[in-house]
């Protein structure tokens, strides 16, 4: 028997955490605040808030009901639950999770560069040519590029590797607060600058003109991938819960986890980006070129710079092992393979796979696909058509064929009242569904 299943998380709080970094990563810090930039603040914020605490945290709910009811890999689960076709689905969600660990991990490489260079002081400069120029020159420059990808995919497969309890939950107790006190921190410094309530005003100030069906499509996307939805991580998570452990309480505590650091994280950058005259809506770049450009402008700037990479790549980090986690858990459990040879075979398959991506951002920027080199066409394919697809099949077997398990599994600890479990059977049946319709299509 492999160990994956006889696991169990140690504690309720742990298991949160972990969730909560799974859910906690670029999505927050990076596409967030570029987003809230980009759709006008609040016309973003209020429909991503909204989507989040209807439809996000219901199928977050219904991901670990059956992970727990079904009790094995997101395979095997799913198969238990809903029958032969399931099993195809929850590998699909096996699937996505891996190519998106192979292209998530260059990110992450670009974050522990950065925080190297950081720490090492040579980061932060007021010239905003050279900061564009130097983060052109690490993302086409095939070597550095690969080498800091690597580096990141085996951090993170370190720690997967030393087991669930060990390995991701240790990390995630110490590593999260820690993140959540830094981040306060900064923001902190950020809000007490000249001229920072502009970056608060922009971020909070609601005007009905902004809200667009773009604003509010992107939401629901962003609401997707940032509580991790459709790719079967939570069901993963669900596999080693206790029987002990409150699925719709975890399950608010995660998302509520996963709002506010977005939040947080627009108050950490827009205020400071808008004291130092920034541009708000700089797009991917935000997080590094208008960072450190704007750390540079504020005394003591190199000590913060250092201090929100550190955030980033936490973030980061606790979402790749998730990843790593899901793919682990069904070698483990459906090839019986030991824990560490699994991560040892993900590990050098992820860094193939992630390699070429980065080298479509260098040598190989002339192959593309659509007009999309593969980096951006496995972001485009992950995210647009496989998340959403795992999205419905978890809502159609939670929400209307393993539908009695799914309503158990939620009251398995506490009673909730009937009008508490029909809004979420409601919204996992049928508004969840009609999301995930909608983000397919918005995205395709
Ligand atoms: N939720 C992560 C983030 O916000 C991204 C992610 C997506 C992680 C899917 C795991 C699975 O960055």
């Amino acid at each position: 028997m492999s160990d994956s299943k006889t696991t169990e998380w140690g504690s309720r709080i742990g298991f949160i955490l972990a969730g909560a970094g799974s859910a906690i990563g670029l999505g927050a810090i990076w596409k967030f605040p570029f987003w809230a930039g980009t759709y006008g603040g609040s016309a973003f914020i209020i429909p991503y808030i909204f989507f989040t605490f209807t439809i996000g945290v219901a199928l977050v709910m219904a991901e670990l009901a059956i992970g727990r009811a079904g009790r094995g890999s997101a395979v095997s689960a799913m198969k238990r639950l809903g029958g032969p076709a399931f099993a195809i689905l929850g590998g699909i969600g096996v699937l996505t999770s891996f190519i998106i660990l192979s292209y998530y991990s260059v990110v992450g490489g670009w974050c522990v560069k950065y925080l190297f260079d950081a720490f090492s002081g040579s980061l932060v400069t007021d010239d905003p040519k050279l900061l564009v120029d130097s983060f052109g020159a690490l993302v086409s420059d095939p070597s550095a590029n690969i080498g800091w990808h690597l580096t990141f995919l085996t951090l993170a497969c370190s720690i997967v590797a030393l087991g669930v309890i060990a390995g991701i939950e240790r990390i995630s107790k110490y590593l999260l607060p820690l993140f959540f006190l830094l981040m306060l921190f900064i923001t902190g410094r950020s809000l007490t600058l000249d001229g920072a309530m502009q970056g608060v005003d922009f971020l909070f100030n609601f005007s009905f003109s902004k809200l667009t069906w773009e604003s509010v499509m992107n939401a629901m996307g962003l609401t997707f991938f940032s509580l991790s939805l459709g790719c079967t991580i939570l069901v993963t998570y669900g596999l080693y819960l206790r029987n002990s452990t409150d699925i719709p309480s975890s399950a608010c505590w995660i998302s509520w986890l996963a709002i506010q650091t977005g939040i947080l994280a627009g108050l950490m950058i827009m205020p400071a980006v808008f004291a130092m005259g920034q541009d708000p809506k700089a797009g991917p770049g935000l997080v590094f070129v208008t960072v450190p450009l704007v750390f540079s402008q504020i005394p003591m700037g190199e000590v913060f710079a250092a201090l929100f990479y550190v955030c980033l790549l936490v973030a980061a980090l606790t979402s790749a092992i998730s990843l790593v986690e899901v793919v682990v858990a069904y070698l483990c459990n459906e090839w019986h393979m030991r824990r560490v040879s699994a991560t040892l075979l993900i590990y050098v398959s992820a860094f193939t796979l992630g390699g070429a991506s980065a080298l479509s951002f260098g040598p190989w920027s002339g192959v593309t696909v659509g007009g999309k080199i593969l980096f951006d066409l496995l972001d485009y394919v992950c995210t647009n058509i496989m998340m959403p697809v795992g999205g419905m099949a978890i809502a159609i077997l939670a929400g209307w064929i393993a539908r009695d398990q799914f309503r158990s599994q939620l009251s398995l600890v506490r009673s909730y009242s009937q009008t508490t479990l029909d809004f979420l059977s409601v919204a996992v049946r049928i508004l969840a569904p009609i999301m995930v319709l909608l983000v397919l299509i918005s995205g395709l």
